[in-house]
């Protein structure tokens, strides 16, 4: 083994594709993005397929029940974080796996003896103009009726009068049984020009709203990502201290693939990890493994049994871990080294391993780099953390709006697990800070225009699948004097005067 690696540590920005034959047939909309998650023999299809390469992050300000929703929904896969006990973990992976589309559980909701003024200070928050009213504020209670903020002028609205004395009494609204399907619930909102449809339960408590604004739903997401029973595809982070607690209930959950989330993979507790589920339950859940910079340890999990190698040390943009403790390796690099033990180790055994590049996305270029560079997918923290579905607040600083987002390595998240090497059960040192990130909105339109952007590339480069960029394509090393050209350059910027 060579002391020094003779080669630079370089990341995504160090390179730049060069454009291959654009065919006639290279338009976006022929161009694929589905990609593997899990390994599979040459020859055969991998378990569970992606329609888009992205995961987020196993962190507590990114993959919560909501964001794992809309991603799905887009294609894509979310880990929930792990950095919470096994049975909020569990209850959000059921959140996604019963999800309903178009059935909606209330986010706003009061109890009779709430004021008006209550329900308009609601209703702003959450930007919905009907509350439910059930027996206790909660959304899955005795269901008592609905008020419609926008029926009532605004001196109703600033008032002290009682919700009782207002709101729409179950007996004047039309409510439906659950087990209800959305064509029929969409039949009824029609018949009767309703704005929403209310569901109960058996015992009158409510189930869920399906909303008329909401009618073009399913038309609106192609590439929903589902499991056989047609229920949204969701992961779960994992740690290498409680497995075997967590693993059996997440997966009596109905979680769809798993991840060891670590700064440091590299560990026999990874690899003893792997082994006791592959134990449990052979080849009937994935597990990926992580994280890793190099082609020893890509081996040496995959010996283990993993189904995906997830890569990167130090990359991450919330993260300290080489100002810490000086080891990592640029992201680039990384991928690269891994990519090749991926390529000689199915060259050897026929099996394709699916490798993934977690953290340094910082422009969406870079995700297309990290594709071409070998990765099948990419994991994105900070992308994620900027949507509204995701966890963190969304606060105004300084004129600007701002997501926060922490590292789940800082005083905040305080996951001991993801960095314990088997000492104290607690997070030593921090290896990632607390910060924010600009507001994005919502997912779906800003995912849209990612991936907008990687088909755009790909038909520049001549190409119609992942496979064909990681295989076809050529990159150049940019130098620091190039780097330059990569945005306008001497030109003053309009409105910069
Ligand atoms: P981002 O997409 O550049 O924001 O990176 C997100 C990735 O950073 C995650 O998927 C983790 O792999 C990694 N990460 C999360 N928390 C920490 C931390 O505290 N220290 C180092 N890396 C972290």
């Amino acid at each position: 083994m060579e002391k020094i690696i003779n080669e630079e540590s370089r990341t995504f920005s160090e390179y730049l594709l060069i454009p291959g034959l654009t065919k006639k047939i290279h338009i976006p909309s022929n161009i694929s993005l589905k990609t593997p998650l899990a390994k599979f023999s040459k020859g055969k299809s991998s378990a569970l397929t992606l329609n888009i390469p992205f995961v987020s992050s196993i962190m507590q300000a990114v993959s919560n029940d909501k964001l794992a929703i809309a991603l799905a929904r887009e294609g894509g896969l979310s880990f929930i974080y792990g950095s919470q006990s096994i049975e909020e973990q569990a209850l959000m992976v059921k959140k996604v796996k019963n999800f309903k589309a178009g059935f909606v559980t209330s986010d706003s909701n009061l109890t009779i003896n709430s004021s008006m003024k209550d329900a308009y200070q609601l209703s702003k928050q959450t930007g919905h103009s009907i509350i439910a009213i059930t027996s206790d504020g909660k959304p899955n209670s005795k269901f008592l009726g609905t008020l419609d903020v926008s029926d009532f002028p605004v001196e109703i609205l600033n008032s002290t009068d009682l919700i009782s004395e207002h709101y729409t009494p179950i007996t004047k609204l039309i409510v439906k049984p659950e087990g209800i399907s959305l064509k029929e619930a969409n039949e009824v909102i029609y018949k009767n020009k309703l704005k929403c449809l209310s569901i109960t339960d058996k015992d009158s408590n409510l189930v869920s709203f399906v909303f008329k604004k909401d009618r073009d739903l399913r038309q609106n997401f192609p590439n929903e990502l589902v499991d056989n029973k047609k229920r949204l595809c969701v992961g779960a982070g994992i740690n290498t201290k409680d497995y075997k607690e967590r693993v059996p209930i997440l997966i009596e959950a109905g979680v769809n693939a798993l991840c060891i989330d670590s700064s440091d993979g590299y560990t026999e507790w990874q690899a003893e990890t792997i082994e006791w589920i592959k134990e449990e339950y052979g080849d009937d859940i994935i597990v990926g493994a992580g994280n890793i910079v190099d082609g020893r340890a890509f081996r040496y999990l995959v010996n283990a049994g993993a189904d995906f190698i997830k890569i990167g040390i130090g990359g991450g943009s919330i993260c300290i871990t080489r100002d810490q403790k000086g080891i990592g390796r640029g992201q680039a690099s990384s991928v690269i080294a891994v990519a090749n033990e991926r390529d000689k180790y199915l060259n050897e055994t026929g099996i394709y391993i699916p490798i993934c590049s977690d953290g340094g996305i910082a422009l969406d270029y870079h995700i297309t780099i990290a594709l071409a560079l070998g990765a099948d997918f990419v994991m994105m923290g900070r992308y994620f953390a900027r949507f509204d579905e995701s966890p963190g607040k969304l606060v105004k600083i300084n004129g600007s709006f701002l997501k926060e987002y922490w590292a789940e390595g800082s005083n905040r998240a305080r996951n001991w697990q993801r960095y314990d090497l088997g000492g104290k059960e607690e997070l030593s040192f921090e290896e990632g800070i607390d910060g924010f990130v600009p507001y994005a909105g919502s997912l779906k339109p800003e995912l849209a225009g990612t991936m907008l952007k990687i088909k755009s590339t790909m038909s520049n480069c001549g190409v119609l699948s992942l496979e064909e960029l990681r295989t076809n394509v050529q990159l150049t090393y940019i130098s620091s004097m190039s780097l330059r050209e990569n945005t306008f350059h001497d030109v003053q910027l309009k409105g910069s005067e």
